[in-house]
């Protein structure tokens, strides 16, 4: 057994009175942590990718929270009203990943229970810190646990294709559908990753080739518009991708390309999964219908990185996810298990047995 364990660079680092975030906007040529003091820098952070990926996003929220409720001086009461000021304001950063929202309800309601316990305005700033941090570490724990269960998919030499970045980047390590191929490498299996790049703001090629050829996981780049080729030519055996929500019909809400990944999957019959924490899966969205698609401005398409590739004044449209339909999708890969259709029963069913 070879012992190559995780070594990636971490997102989202609290350092004591401060968070220092990886600026994901300039990989894969500089490595940046930014220092952020206030909730509104880490709005900002969010908004515009500097942070970004589902599970990242709730952590960076939840010390978002910590940031923006800490200049209060006196009493709890007034403390907890400014949580939730906060934690309100934090909402508006993005519309699509539930993690943000489940991360910010969490520390709502941790925020409450400090202060119906009569703890001290410090111990209550202390506890909801703390929090933060167990939301961070419990992720990173969850992560090895998917893992786990999508390794047990695969087997030795088999070509895995993945969309955006749903790696250790986009969470607080491992990620959810890159955690396996970072277990295989931990254990000697060797995996061959395609990653698309993703336009248009290209994760899979800044941020998801970055990491796993930083990992020495072998990993071959392609353009978007490649999968069904390298598919046709029998490279690929399954594919697997994050989430930034699932509804409770197991309609699945990633990355804008992902849908037509999964058509050409099922062309092709291969296996389409889906990896998250329960934290992703969202059972008060019926169907994918439900759940708000952030569109983003046009120059991402019209002018990514400086240059621009299309006309002035061309309508442009620009939603940054799309929604891959439950019949798509052979299984979702959580910490509690591997889920499979039908999704409506067998997702709430794992919630029920938590
Ligand atoms: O716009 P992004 O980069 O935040 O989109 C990220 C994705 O679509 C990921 O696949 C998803 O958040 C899962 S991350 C574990």
């Amino acid at each position: 057994m070879t012992t190559k364990e995780y070594a990636g660079l971490q997102s989202v680092i609290w350092a004591g009175d401060k968070l220092d975030l990886l600026d994901q906007r300039l990989l894969p040529e500089e490595i940046v942590y930014l220092p952020l003091t206030t909730a509104e820098e880490v709005w900002e952070a969010i908004r515009h990718l500097k942070v970004r990926g589902a599970p990242a996003i709730g952590i960076a929220a939840a010390y978002g929270v910590v940031l923006g409720s800490r200049q209060v001086q006196e009493g709890t009461n007034g403390w907890l009203a400014e949580v939730r000021k906060q934690a309100e304001y934090l909402a508006t950063s993005r519309p699509t990943a539930v993690n943000l929202f489940w991360a910010l309800d969490r520390m709502k309601a941790k925020a409450a229970a400090i202060v119906e316990a009569g703890l001290s305005l410090e111990e209550a700033k202390q506890a909801l810190l703390d929090e933060a941090v167990t939301i961070q570490s419990e992720d990173e724990e969850t992560n090895r646990q998917i893992g786990e269960h999508a390794l047990s998919l695969f087997e030795d030499g088999m070509g895995v294709l993945t969309h955006c970045n749903a790696g250790g980047l986009a969470t607080a390590k491992y990620g959810t559908a890159l955690a396996p191929f970072y277990l295989a490498q931990e254990r000697g299996i060797t995996l061959k990753v395609f990653a698309d790049e993703t336009r248009p703001v290209l994760q899979g090629a800044r941020l998801t080739a970055f990491e796993l050829h930083q990992a020495g996981v072998d990993v071959t780049l392609i353009c978007d518009n490649m999968a069904g080729m390298v598919m046709s030519k029998g490279w690929v055996n399954a594919v697997i991708v994050g989430t930034d929500r699932v509804a409770a019909n197991g309609d699945v809400a990633n990355k804008i390309g992902t849908y037509s990944v999964a058509v050409l999957a099922k062309a092709h019959g291969i296996p389409f999964y889906v990896a998250c924490p329960l934290s992703t899966i969202d059972l008060n969205t019926p169907t994918g219908a439900e759940i708000p698609i952030e569109e983003r401005n046009p120059e991402e398409v019209t002018e990514g990185f400086g240059k621009r590739t299309a006309p002035q004044g061309v309508k442009v449209y620009n939603p940054a996810f799309d929604i891959t339909p439950a019949e798509y999708v052979t299984a979702i890969i959580t910490e509690k298990g591997i889920v499979k259709a039908p999704f409506n029963i067998n997702l709430k069913k794992l919630f029920e047995e938590q």
